[in-house]
């Protein structure tokens, strides 16, 4: 296998097969999701949620998006690595978005960088890919826009998931991801553009799918609803980490 291109991702809307993207934060993780012959690793800022515990992504510092991108980086030898601008980076302007796009790359020697927006982001995605640096583009759902939503809830504005699309797509992004979109309007927005699209709780209808590596692997004993668990890693590691405490004290090991 050789490294996975941006040429190859956007080839693939029109050829297939379908794009399968997942997140990884660390070099043992990733070094696995690339063995298994993953296409992209995003380094999402979800990291603040699964990994270091917190109730939203909001207070992920670029720093740390950069010490958990390096490591990433290191360890991907096929797959593509995409790492998340975190908040307020995306929501701060063109110029700040293209100094810390270009600060992640310099640091990591990732591939692209993701920015969450549509519409009222068109101008920023087009800063950073003119200064070089390819863009995945997130909408439907905002994750850094929790505080004005109030919760996690499906999206049905297909008029406004439209014109977001359309915007990423015109500003030059490689690919977009859909979240929590209603599967019908996914369907129809995929279908619209020439850029792939990448869903995550949106159907089966989008030209890739993303799930975060705890949830797929079952870290936690519940999962979000849109997510298929094909694994209870959680169970087998307390278990195994149940045996060996059993072992310890009873001087079997
Ligand atoms: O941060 C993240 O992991 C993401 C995915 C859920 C798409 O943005």
């Amino acid at each position: 296998m050789s490294k996975v291109t941006i040429p190859q991702i956007q080839r693939r809307k029109a050829e297939g097969p379908k794009i399968s993207v997942i997140t990884a934060y660390d070099y043992p993780s990733a070094q696995l999701v690339d063995a298994a012959g993953i296409d992209i690793i995003l380094v999402g800022d979800s990291l603040g949620n699964v990994v270091q515990g917190k109730s939203t992504t909001l207070p992920v510092t670029v720093e740390e998006m950069i010490y958990h991108a390096e490591m990433v980086v290191r360890a991907a030898k096929n797959a593509l690595v995409v790492v998340d601008l975190p908040f307020p980076y995306c929501q701060l302007g063109p110029k700040e978005a293209v100094k810390t796009a270009a600060k992640i790359l310099k640091n990591t020697l990732a591939d692209a960088v993701k920015i969450e927006g549509g519409e009222n982001r068109r101008k920023t995605i087009q800063a950073v890919v003119e200064a070089g640096i390819p863009v995945m583009g997130h909408c439907g759902l905002q994750p850094q826009r929790i505080k004005m939503l109030g919760r996690f809830s499906l999206q049905r504005n297909q008029e406004q998931l439209q014109k977001d699309i359309n915007a990423i797509e015109n500003a030059g992004a490689f690919a977009a991801v859909l979240e929590c979109v209603a599967p019908e309007i996914a369907d129809e927005v995929t279908r619209s553009v020439g850029i792939p699209t990448i869903g995550i709780g949106a159907g089966p209808h989008c030209d890739g799918q993303v799930l975060v590596y705890h949830d797929l692997l079952g870290f936690k004993e519940t999962a979000p609803k849109h997510v298929k668990v094909y694994a209870n890693l959680g169970k087998i590691i307390t278990d195994a980490v149940k045996k060996y405490c059993e072992d310890v004290r009873e001087g079997a090991f």
